[in-house]
């Protein structure tokens, strides 16, 4: 019934439940403590859901360095991103190969899951920056949250225990076992997954609506886990994203739910970790435009699309969509890319990032070239929210 097949063949699930969780549970308070950041649960969560099929828990010392350098594990399927738990040496010290440990939420104390210890090993973070972001400058937001971790890494299967609890907007979180239910008792044979990180702009708009047109469905799959602190937090979003589905899409054919990672910033990598993250929610498609999961200047328009290229498409397993840049362009009176308008750039409607955020700070919407009013009003609530809070 499934549409397309889990990276690596099986979704994996590692949640423990019923008689298992409580003998885990019981067992973990006699094991050592590992204490773990948010943005870990997020990614033992993701991995206990089978998101981040085929990995059963964190990377092991010999797939991460091929994943590293090779972006493929150890058995040759693709893998982008080392999904890892760093410890302290102090924390290492205290650990070993062939036991478990307990993982600990470092805030609130809740015991998260347990891992099997099946490596403990001392990495270079500088290459694994070099190598995963294509640069070593703290500048780089995943570099700098990649250094502000230990560089001991432990790897093993894991159990989740305990999961992860939504602040708000609980009914937009599905597991992957839901949302390839829904696909199918929906009857799609095709869904194209959308990641963002951001409000969804005309531009982003235009290209899922032209995907839409060669699919039965659109994923539209928001990551809200960690992102860096100027971009819109994800709060602000999900009330943005839920006026524009109400207002510009048609319902039986859109599925919103969130991706509950942490944003990389990883461009070219993080592209193709997207594209197999969705791909086990269910996507047959995944849309990559301009810049993918990029940041500042640090990767190529185009680099994340030719990345994806480079793999057979059946190491994959789901089909990219590749859009160029597309903007409004006032000759043609409609959206468009470099394929489809022959006009200078003179008549396209081209605003930054950065320009937006300074006309939504000063309670200026966008043109609706760019925005929709609808998206652009909610923004100007949102940033006004937040900057009024953080002057508090
Ligand atoms: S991302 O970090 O999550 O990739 P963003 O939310 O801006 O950032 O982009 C979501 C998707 O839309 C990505 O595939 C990106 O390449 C694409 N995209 C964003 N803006 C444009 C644009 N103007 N033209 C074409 N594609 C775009």
């Amino acid at each position: 019934m499934s549409l397309i097949q889990p990276h690596g063949g099986t979704l994996i699930n590692r949640l423990a439940e019923g008689a298992e969780r409580e003998e885990l549970l019981a067992s973990a308070s006699g094991l050592v403590k590992i204490p773990v950041s948010n943005r870990t649960v997020s990614d033992l969560d993701l991995i206990g859901v089978g998101a981040f099929s085929p990995l059963t828990g964190f990377l092991n010392e010999d797939d991460y360095r091929s994943v590293v350098e090779n972006i493929r594990l150890a058995n040759g399927l693709v893998w982008s991103i080392p999904i890892t738990l760093a410890v302290t040496e102090e924390q290492a010290a205290t650990l070993l190969v062939g036991e478990q440990a307990a993982l600990v939420g470092e805030k609130d104390g809740v015991v998260y899951g347990i891992i099997d210890v099946e490596s403990i090993y001392k990495v270079d973070q500088q290459h694994e920056a070099r190598k995963v972001f294509k640069t070593d400058e703290t500048a780089h937001p995943g570099v700098a949250k990649l250094y502000e971790r230990p560089n001991v890494y432990v790897g093993g299967p894991v159990k989740v225990l305990n999961r992860p609890k939504p602040e708000k907007f609980n009914e937009y979180y599905f597991d992957p076992s839901e949302t390839r239910k829904i696909f199918a008792e929906r009857g799609w044979r095709s869904v194209v997954g959308f990641q963002t990180r951001n409000p969804v702009h005309r531009a982003h708009e235009y290209i899922q609506k032209c995907a839409m047109e060669i699919v039965d469905a659109l994923f539209l799959n928001p990551l809200v886990g960690e992102t860096k602190s100027d971009d819109v937090p994800a709060n602000v979003r999900m009330k943005s994203y839920l006026a524009l589905l109400e207002n510009y899409y048609p319902k039986d054919r859109v599925f919103f739910g969130v991706f509950p990672a942490a944003m990389r910033y990883a461009g070219p990598r993080e592209a193709i970790f997207h594209a197999m993250v969705r791909k086990n929610y269910g996507c047959t498609h995944f849309i990559v435009g301009r810049d993918h999961a990029g940041v500042g200047d640090y990767y190529g328009t185009y680099e994340a699309q030719d990345l994806l290229r480079s793999f057979p498409p059946e190491d994959l397993g789901i089909t990219p969509l590749f859009f160029e840049h597309s903007f409004f362009c006032k000759k043609c009176g409609s959206m468009a890319s470099s394929k489809t308008c022959p006009h200078d750039k003179e008549h396209h409607v081209a605003l930054s990032g950065t320009n937006v955020r300074a006309l939504l700070r000063d309670g200026v919407c966008p043109p609706p070239e760019f925005s929709r009013p609808e998206v652009a009003k909610i923004l100007i609530e949102g940033m006004a929210e937040t900057a009024a809070a953080s002057n508090n």
